[in-house]
């Protein structure tokens, strides 16, 4: 596995991270036990990224990972926690706001610690930004805690070019996630070249836009409910078939060069530069090869040209959340 390091600050993390939220959440059904083989699949590769946040589920994510790292002793110390926080739910697994007061912070740290059953998350981040609070703050509040040992390094999620400058001028930033893939390309205007100037690296999340561009979505497949997808518009009448039209012109790209649709779409995110880390969403360990196969490629210009004549810039239809939760997003302001 190679690695790459997170922005000029952070860890080196594995060149392909792991992203957990659909093992226990968003995705429809899930299943611990290939969850957590999957978890050890990618340890075992060489993976040692693995993100999650304390919301996803309210707590069981973290929760699989800490008992996923304990049946492989010598496992939390090669892995970097990547943990998101701030969102706040309900017991009916609502979505309430999200909170990113310093005294939030310090007890939303507090609980992660306790469920991943560890002294220190490597990576902590607001998942959004708390309009009420300003960014600085939240920030200042997660600097204590690497000074007192708690988190190694402090990231963003999903922020603009603006928050990501005043949040670096608290403290060193290591990694800004944001969705970032063939379908989601916002972030190349403004916000990743800011990133780089300012020495903060990009785990990028979203790489096969939750399936969407993984080739194995049909036009038939209707998601379960309470699944994220049923609601997001790229998924909707109207946009799913322009948008699998786009995934059959990458098939086309992706069998001339003997590899899959996903490969293809991680390999593209992985070209984009060394400062780039995706996060595969894998929940099976079948997933996991297919997408770790995508470290092995060597795309050179004219695939580069060509995947990205198959899948043009703008052409995705539909935005990338529902309109409630595009307003959340500080990114796309
Ligand atoms: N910061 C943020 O705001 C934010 C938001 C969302 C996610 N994230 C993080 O980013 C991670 C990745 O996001 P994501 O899960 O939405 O991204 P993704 O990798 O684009 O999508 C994962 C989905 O793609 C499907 N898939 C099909 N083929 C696959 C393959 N070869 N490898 C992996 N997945 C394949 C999986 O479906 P099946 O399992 O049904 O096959 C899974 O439902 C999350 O786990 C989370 O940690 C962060």
């Amino acid at each position: 596995m190679r690695t790459r390091t997170l922005g000029s600050t952070g860890p080196a993390v594995s060149s392909i991270g792991l992203g957990c939220m659909g093992m226990s959440a968003l995705y429809g059904t899930t299943d611990d036990a290939e969850s957590t083989a999957t978890i050890h699949a990618a340890l075992d590769a060489g993976v040692n990224l693995l993100d999650t946040g304390d919301y996803y589920a309210m707590g069981l994510n973290e929760l699989l990972i800490r008992d996923a790292l304990r049946a492989r002793p010598g496992s939390r110390e090669q892995a970097v926690i990547s943990v998101k926080f701030g969102a706040l739910r309900d017991a009916a697994g609502g979505w309430a706001g999200y909170d990113g007061r310093p005294a939030a912070v310090k007890n939303f740290l507090a609980y992660s610690l306790n469920r991943l059953g560890t002294d220190h998350v490597d990576i902590y981040r607001l998942g959004r930004v708390d309009p009420a609070v300003p960014i600085e703050e939240t920030v200042g509040a997660i600097a204590e805690e690497v000074q007192a040992g708690r988190v190694r390094h402090i990231g963003l999620s999903e922020v603009g070019a603006d928050t990501l400058r005043r949040a670096a001028s608290v403290a060193p930033i290591c990694d800004l996630q944001i969705e970032y893939s063939l379908f989601s390309r916002g972030i190349e205007d403004e916000i990743l070249p800011t990133a780089r100037e300012l020495g903060i690296g990009v785990t990028a999340y979203g790489v096969l836009s939750r399936g969407l561009l993984s080739g194995h979505w049909t036009r038939d497949r209707t998601p379960e409910a309470g699944d994220f997808r049923s609601l997001a518009p790229r998924f909707g009448a109207g946009n799913l078939d322009r948008n699998l039209d786009l995934v059959d012109a990458l098939r086309e790209v992706a069998t001339s060069k003997g590899v899959t649709v996903a490969q293809a779409a991680i390999a593209w995110v992985l070209s984009r530069g060394e400062d780039i880390v995706p996060l595969v969403g894998a929940r099976t360990r079948e997933r996991l090869a297919e997408s770790l196969g995508a470290g092995e490629l060597a795309l050179e210009a004219a695939d580069l040209v060509a995947i990205e004549q198959a899948v043009p810039a703008k052409a995705v239809a539909g935005e990338r959340y529902a309109a409630r939760q595009m307003l959340d997003l500080d990114s796309e302001r």
